[in-house]
């Protein structure tokens, strides 16, 4: 069994721009620079995004925080996308999610410009990404390519089956890995809530995605010998022998699968670390891209 060892992979990844920002910092360029905005207070996107600006700095890329109050309107928080989108000092920024329920997130997303949307939640990226163009992936999907690309895993012609149709993971993790090229060219089964005998799907497959959000779902007894495991999941379970009072957990229970895999992401340190590194490489292709 390997270890795919996202914690690993990321640093490598985030030295790789680090060398590149250097250079780019030599030849009297500016630094790549990435936004983040928060609306309100909530622990664990407080937790997200305190990491993507403390990895801005290690890594030699300006970034700026803006936070605003629970209570901003979405007319404010619209005004406040105008002026990023006009600012020509910033090469792209996210809004963090999710946002408050009086907020229309959809709205929100849209009127993020495309050139500076390196989430790449906006329909326009989705849209270049299902049709092989150039275009901002969104993080985790991108990071879960990543993975299998450095490793080597074998994907052509296997078959995976994606638990899962989020538009942030599921969906876009499908329409990758049937794409041809390097982690590409799977046979790929998309699963969800509505999927009738998951386990006898699963059972048949050379990779499995899980992106469901149910701590431990996946067991030994659903997954074949010598499959590659991909761990999405990220799950908070209260837990009070932890000083932080909770635990994580994917959605793979971890050890009997493991027993039985030939490639496995662990939580933590599989695909989360690598969400932020690809943030960054999005970053770092938005200050390329845009600067013509
Ligand atoms: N909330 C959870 N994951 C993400 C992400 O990748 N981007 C943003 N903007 N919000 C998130």
């Amino acid at each position: 069994m390997i270890l795919l060892n996202g914690k690993k992979t990321s640093q490598e990844i985030k030295e790789e721009i680090k060398l590149k920002v250097s250079a780019m910092k030599e030849r009297g360029e500016r630094a790549p620079h990435l936004a983040a905005v928060l609306v309100g207070s909530d622990g664990a996107s407080l937790t997200y995004v305190g990491s993507k600006v403390r990895s801005c700095e290690q890594i030699g890329f300006e970034s700026t925080l803006i936070r605003l109050e629970d209570d901003t309107t979405e007319e404010a928080l619209l005004l406040q996308i105008e002026q990023l989108n006009q600012d020509a000092t910033l090469d792209g920024y996210i809004v963090q999610l999710p946002l408050p329920k009086h907020i229309n997130e959809e709205r929100v997303l849209l009127a993020i410009d495309p050139k500076k949307d390196v989430d790449g939640f906006h329909p326009a990226n989705f849209g270049r990404m299902a049709l092989d163009l150039d275009a901002f992936i969104p993080a985790t999907p991108f990071g879960i390519m990543q993975l299998l690309e450095r490793y080597k895993v074998p994907t052509s012609g296997k078959h995976c089956v994606v638990v899962g149709r989020s538009h942030i993971v599921g969906r876009p993790i499908s329409i990758l890995m049937s794409q041809k090229g390097p982690a590409g060219d799977a046979t790929v089964t998309v699963a969800h809530s509505r999927t009738q005998n998951l386990a006898e799907l699963t059972r048949q497959a050379d990779i499995v995605v899980m992106a469901l959000g149910i701590p431990e779902y996946l067991t030994a007894d659903m997954v074949k010998e010598g499959a590659t495991i991909i761990d999405v999941g990220i799950t908070r379970v209260a837990d009070d022998t932890h000083p932080k009072g909770y635990v994580i957990k994917g959605d793979v229970a971890f050890d009997e699968v493991a027993a039985k895999a030939s490639y496995i992401t662990p939580v933590p340190g599989g695909v989360g670390p690598m969400t932020i590194a690809m943030l960054l490489q999005n970053t770092f292709l938005a200050r390329q891209w845009n600067q013509a």
